[in-house]
């Protein structure tokens, strides 16, 4: 069985492509993988402009034909106002 509550969809990337036809666009434009280096274990996020409700929780789950992996990251986001 396979199950998963989750609230939204940052970047996801199957079939060697990324695939952002469900992604919450909050995330629109601002996401990235290191696509060259996925092969070698890299599976990074990049996350540009990145702003305060941006802060919290996020889950990366990777899957292969051997194995399934979840980790839990949490982005702090401090910032500065400038006059
Ligand atoms: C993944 O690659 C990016 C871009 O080269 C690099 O900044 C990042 O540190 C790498 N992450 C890991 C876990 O190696």
């Amino acid at each position: 069985d396979y199950i998963r509550w989750q609230s939204s969809i940052v970047h996801s990337y199957y079939d060697e492509l990324d695939q952002l036809g469900y992604q919450n666009p909050l995330y629109k434009g601002r996401t990235s993988l290191f696509n060259d280096q996925i092969s070698g274990g890299n599976l990074s996020l990049g996350l540009a402009r990145v702003n305060l409700q941006d802060q919290g929780r996020y889950l990366c789950y990777a899957s292969t034909s051997q194995k399934n992996q979840e980790t839990f990251i949490t982005l702090t986001v401090r910032g500065e106002l400038k006059s």
